[in-house]
């Protein structure tokens, strides 16, 4: 089973993930985690690239970065474990990329990203994607105690296309299951479990 987590930075997309992995195992399930980009030693070179804040990228040199560092960890790391039986839950997929690159740089229209998501995951969908919803606010107040990286410089109106993007995602995408990010940790995570249990 594939599950990606979905959401602004900061809405609590690893903090769940950790629950739900320990949850899961203690089910006795195998379960992998991979944040993007990242999860290969190719995707995590990829990834300093892309949120170095010292780097001036092209809107499309980002778009085929994320793409890029994505098709390196779906064909070494996520197709090989699915083959297995293994759950793999991802800290962000290509939705992330529909909703940064497709809506908040608005760097191509959406069925063309759609097309090279498409492409970058091998045809796979995830099962279920949870997407935590939270404010701008609430997101910079938790994003304020670390640094800020490259895609979080990139500005408030940026951060509003992005969030409109997953709105329209959510209601076009049935596998996307809403939750209340600013709900506490703890009841994300037992809202998380029940709709496992009833998938
Ligand atoms: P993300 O992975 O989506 O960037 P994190 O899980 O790292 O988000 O959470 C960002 C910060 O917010 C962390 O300091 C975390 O402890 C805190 N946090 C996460 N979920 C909640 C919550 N439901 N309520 C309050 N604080 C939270
Ligand atoms: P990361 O620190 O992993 O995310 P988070 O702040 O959610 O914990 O940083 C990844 C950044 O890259 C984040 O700002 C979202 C952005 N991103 C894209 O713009 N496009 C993509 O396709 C992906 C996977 C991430």
């Amino acid at each position: 089973m594939l599950i990606n987590f979905e959401g602004i930075d900061g809405c609590g997309k690893s903090t769940q993930i950790h629950l739900l992995k320990q949850y899961l195992e203690e089910q006795g399930k195998q379960v992998h985690v991979y944040r993007e980009p990242g999860g290969t030693s190719i995707a995590e070179e990829i990834r300093s690239i892309l949120l170095d804040s010292k780097n001036n990228i092209s809107a499309i040199s980002e778009l085929l970065l994320f793409s890029a560092a994505r098709a390196q960890l779906v064909q070494e790391k996520i197709i090989p474990a699915l083959d297995n039986g293994t759950t793999v839950i991802l800290d962000r997929f290509y939705d992330s990329t529909t909703a940064y690159q497709g809506y908040g740089r608005s760097v191509l229209p959406i069925d063309e990203i759609s097309m090279l998501n498409r492409m970058a995951a091998c045809g796979l969908v995830p099962e279920i994607t949870f997407y935590l919803r939270i404010s701008q606010k609430l997101a910079l107040q938790r994003r304020l105690k670390h640094a800020q990286d490259r895609m979080e410089m990139a500005g408030m109106e940026f951060y509003s296309r992005v969030l409109e993007g997953y709105e329209n995602m959510i209601k076009e995408n049935s596998r996307f299951i809403v939750l209340d990010g600013a709900q506490s940790i703890e009841s994300i995570a037992t809202e998380i479990r029940r709709h496992l249990l009833s998938k």
